[in-house]
């Protein structure tokens, strides 16, 4: 039996990945998986029951049960929705910190794996290409410059009415990015067999547009679900 259809969207931080993964996922009618909420879920499970977040063992120990819903776009762990608190900064530093670990990456591959069923699935994250789905259907390597990427954060943050700093966001980004592209283990790096979607000069909707004209190429019956009743 054949598995079903995998497209690979990898790339840096703020690149718009997210968003244009699950957009993408909508139009297709496919399964969304946003891989980078497992580093965060691990990173706040342990924060939250004190666990040291480089000791490796207990970090994948707690990533192996992690108990996790997905539900209408919202994360639940233990029942407690966490789909606000993974997004802050503390867990954000703490996720970068657990996804260096190779224990904790590979209690998690078979849970990222596990979300492969038909009629398909789109995964959004650093090593989806390269690691974890080597046999995607579609590799999109999606990116943009620090600077863009560096704005439209600032733009966010403003928007939610959050005070923000362009050239501390930027600095955090290229830190960030450094960390990402050298750990030894899994390292955000475009696969050789990736398509490259520069995202600096497109809104969300051209960047979406960009992707599925690519997915198109692959699966050329893929045209857009029809919209839920
Ligand atoms: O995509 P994100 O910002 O939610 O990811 C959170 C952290 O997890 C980030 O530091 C990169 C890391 N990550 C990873 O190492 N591998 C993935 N497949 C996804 C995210």
């Amino acid at each position: 039996m054949s598995l079903a259809p995998v497209i690979a969207i990898d790339g840096p931080s703020a690149s718009g990945k997210g968003t244009v993964a699950e957009r993408v996922a909508r139009r297709l009618g496919y399964r969304f998986l946003d891989s980078g909420s497992l580093y965060r879920l691990t990173a706040l499970a342990g924060m939250q029951s004190g666990v040291d977040l480089s000791d490796a063992a207990r970090l994948a120990d707690l990533a192996l049960v992690l108990p996790v819903v997905f539900s209408d776009g919202q994360i639940y762990l233990d029942g407690v929705d966490v789909s606000d608190a993974i997004r802050r900064e503390d867990v954000s530093r703490g996720a970068s910190c657990v996804a260096a670990l190779p224990a904790v990456r590979g209690a998690l591959l078979e849970r990222q794996r596990a979300f492969r069923a038909p009629p398909g699935l789109v995964a959004d994250g650093r090593d989806m290409g390269t690691v974890v789905f080597p046999d995607a259907l579609v590799k999109i390597f999606l990116t943009a410059s620090a600077q863009a990427r560096a704005e439209r954060r600032y733009t966010q943050l403003i928007a939610k009415g959050f005070s923000a700093n362009l050239s501390a966001l930027l600095q955090d980004l290229q830190e960030r990015d450094a960390r990402d592209s050298m750990r030894a283990v899994a390292p955000l790096q475009r696969a050789a067999d990736a398509y490259l979607v520069d995202t600096t000069l497109l809104s969300i909707e051209q960047s979406v547009a960009a992707v599925m004209d690519i997915v198109k190429l692959r699966l050329p019956q893929a045209g857009d679900a029809p919209a839920p009743q």
